[in-house]
């Protein structure tokens, strides 16, 4: 099969990211924006050795699961990928995107009962929200990037998954910005510029901005004409890659609480927190639950973040070490301590989690919760040495969560497995894998 050669088929799974799997000749055919069952007819565009990807003409049987898509940038936007499936049919996807990662990559078998745990609500959740921006001079391109060319910017008036406080910003910012963009260009001519802006709304308060572009003084000038002709609270900071947005050393943090089961806990603008606030309380409890009784055990809590989790073991009994590497969000953990938590319960490492002696604090229980590329071999093969027995593992990746399972190899037994629906619409699912280390 050749590109541009039209195939009919019928769609058999969802990968993991949301595609359509169908095969074709015996060749695996990937086609986006599909639903397991029906018949569809595409174009291939790309092939390689093992396998090709499809252009989507016509669904030619739709499967019952199929919906109306609710946002008109669906399908070229990059933000969503399943809006086109019934909610549960998304679960379902979800749900079989782990079983598969955890058969294929992680080697274990027996997983089908699986069940996506479902959300709260299916839309407006967001309570965080990251604004791409290009100014070509004379033009303001604000939204999301495209689903096929990540390089461009896809206009959004609005955007039906963030909370209804931040969609009604989204076109007075787009407004405000452009507008400040014009002020600088009157006076100076920075050619095209590139920069996101971030935004946030934690129940403690009103929607906050910040605005991230590459020169600092130009990130602080933009960021307080934002302030200005919009009447929000901003902050401003540098940018390379999307996962690292810094706030300026110059700009203020913006202060938020974040309350969790009788703890108050200090959260700055830079600090990370689930997007959807209801399913981030349900992944602690389950980590809480998968402690057990925490009185008088030794527990480190890796990649820590604010510390909610660290916190709420340590004020039930348990001696922590939480380990948090972004020096912002390490304050934020220590404050939380000290507020919210018994001396000498709580130690804080800052520092990245593969400098970390393993066997010196003398873990019981070990919980990481990585970010998306999930966690170094060093780490892994420290916690194998040292004398953990129980292992909480949070990943917003089954494929790097399944991989990191292999990697610590036999001496762990996969005791359970959860999966939630943390961002319905996307193809993103979180979940919690819990070891327990084989008898030696
Ligand atoms: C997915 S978040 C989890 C935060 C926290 N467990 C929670 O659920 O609220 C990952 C956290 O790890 C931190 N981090 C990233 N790389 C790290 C590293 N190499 N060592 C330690 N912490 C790291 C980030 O700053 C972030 O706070």
């Amino acid at each position: 099969m050749i590109e541009e050669t039209t195939v009919e088929a019928t769609v058999q799974r969802l990968a993991y990211g949301g595609e359509g799997v169908t095969r074709v000749d015996g060749l695996v055919v990937f086609v986006p924006w599909t639903v397991p069952g029906e018949r569809v007819r595409a174009t291939v565009v790309e092939r390689h050795p093992r396998y090709a990807r499809a252009r989507l003409e016509a669904v030619l049987e739709p499967a019952a699961t199929r919906i109306e898509p609710r946002c008109p940038v669906f399908g070229s936007c990059g933000g969503c990928q399943l809006q086109h499936l019934t909610v549960a049919a998304q679960r379902e996807a979800k749900a079989q995107a782990v079983v598969d990662a955890m058969e294929r990559i992680g080697g274990h078998r027996g997983l089908g009962g699986l069940v996506c745990e479902p959300a709260a609500s299916g839309w407006g959740y967001r309570k965080r929200a990251v604004v791409s921006w290009r100014w070509t001079g004379d033009e303001l391109d604000f939204g999301y990037h495209h689903a096929n060319e990540p390089g461009r910017i896809i206009s959004i008036g609005g955007c039906p998954i963030v909370s209804d406080q931040i969609d009604v910003q989204l076109a007075r910012l787009r407004e405000a910005l452009e507008l400040a963009l014009r002020d600088h260009a009157v006076a100076f001519d920075s050619g095209v510029l590139e920069g996101r802006l971030a935004l946030r709304c934690l129940p403690s308060g009103p929607v906050q901005a910040g605005l991230f572009v590459d020169q600092t003084d130009l990130a602080r000038h933009l960021a307080r004409a934002l302030s200005d002709n919009a009447d929000i609270e901003t902050t401003w900071g540098g940018w390379r890659t999307e996962s690292s947005l810094t706030l300026a050393a110059d700009a203020p943090r913006l202060i938020n609480r974040f309350q969790y089961r009788g703890l108050d806990l200090r959260i700055g603008f830079d600090s990370f927190i689930q997007a959807d606030l209801s399913g981030a309380e349900r992944l602690y409890d389950a980590v809480i639950d998968a402690v057990g009784p925490a009185s008088g055990k030794r527990v480190i809590d890796a990649y820590a973040g604010i510390g909610v989790v660290a916190c709420q073991l340590a004020a039930a009994g348990a001696v922590v070490t939480a380990i948090e590497a972004h020096s912002g969000t390490a304050s934020d953990l220590r404050a939380n301590a000290h507020s919210n938590v018994a001396t000498g319960s709580l130690h804080v490492l800052e520092l990245p989690a593969d400098r970390v002696q393993w066997s010196r604090p003398g873990p019981e229980i070990v919980v990481l919760n990585p970010p998306r590329g999930g966690c170094p071999r060093r780490i892994l093969s420290g916690i194998s040495a040292s004398p953990a027995r129980r292992l909480i593992y949070v990943a917003c990746d089954p494929t790097t969560l399944a991989r990191d399972v292999r990697r610590l190899g036999t001496g762990w037994r996969l005791e359970s497995l959860r999966a939630f629906d943390l961002f319905p619409q996307t193809a993103h699912v979180e979940t919690v894998a819990v070891l327990s280390r084989q008898n030696r």
